[in-house]
């Protein structure tokens, strides 16, 4: 998703582990002082998976090498995040606003291919149906839209815009009816 700050996020702290091929790992909220480092993962996943659809001067204006670090932890506690975490650390990020948009959705570069995303996908997905929250929609880069295709979301349109002086292009993608 490219830039889009919405409004906190009130429900939803329960932890939750699950086993996986790989790893244990656990989904949680973020928690203080763990903003920079989802910048980290933000940067990588942008410039490792991005280069598929990207160029380099795209994913440099998607993810600049340097930011504003006071503006991103404010955002990170607007957003309030799911993070996945495992032994290694935090490995993913990603939120679900009240209103159903999907801000921040995004792997590690070095963790691409493990099935996190899915797993994060599926507890946006159980956390938008325990809250009631119909349809989920979001900005949605060319790398993720298979990902977001398999868990039953639609391209409803094409979108190119003019990020830091870069045209970069997305998909509104949206899934509608819960379950
Ligand atoms: C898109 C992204 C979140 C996928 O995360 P991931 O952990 O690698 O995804 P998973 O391993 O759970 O893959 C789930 C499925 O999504 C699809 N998929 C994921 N990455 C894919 C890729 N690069 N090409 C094709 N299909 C892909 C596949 O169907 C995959 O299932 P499979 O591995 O059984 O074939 C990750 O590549 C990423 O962070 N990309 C850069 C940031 C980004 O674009 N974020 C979204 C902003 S809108």
């Amino acid at each position: 998703m490219i830039p889009e700050v919405t409004g906190p996020e009130p429900r939803g702290t329960a932890p939750v582990v699950a086993g996986s091929s790989l790893d244990r790992m656990l989904i949680r909220r973020i928690r203080d002082g763990e903003e920079l480092g989802l910048r980290s993962i933000f940067h990588s996943s942008v410039h490792d998976h991005g280069r598929t659809h990207y160029s380099s001067e795209q994913r440099s204006a998607w993810a600049p090498a340097t930011f504003d670090s006071e503006a991103w932890v404010i955002l990170m506690r607007s957003l309030r995040p799911w993070v996945v975490e495992t032994a290694d650390g935090l490995v993913a990020y990603g939120d679900l606003q009240p209103n159903g948009y999907i801000d921040h959705f995004y792997v590690a570069g070095s963790q691409g291919r493990k099935g996190f995303g899915s797993v994060l996908m599926g507890h946006l997905l159980a956390e938008a149906k325990a809250g009631g929250i119909d349809p989920i929609h979001a900005r949605v880069s060319l790398t993720a839209q298979p990902l977001f295709l398999k868990h039953g979301f639609i391209i409803t349109a094409g979108n190119t815009f003019i990020l830091r002086g870069v045209e970069i292009s997305n998909a509104t993608m949206v899934r509608a009816g819960g379950g």
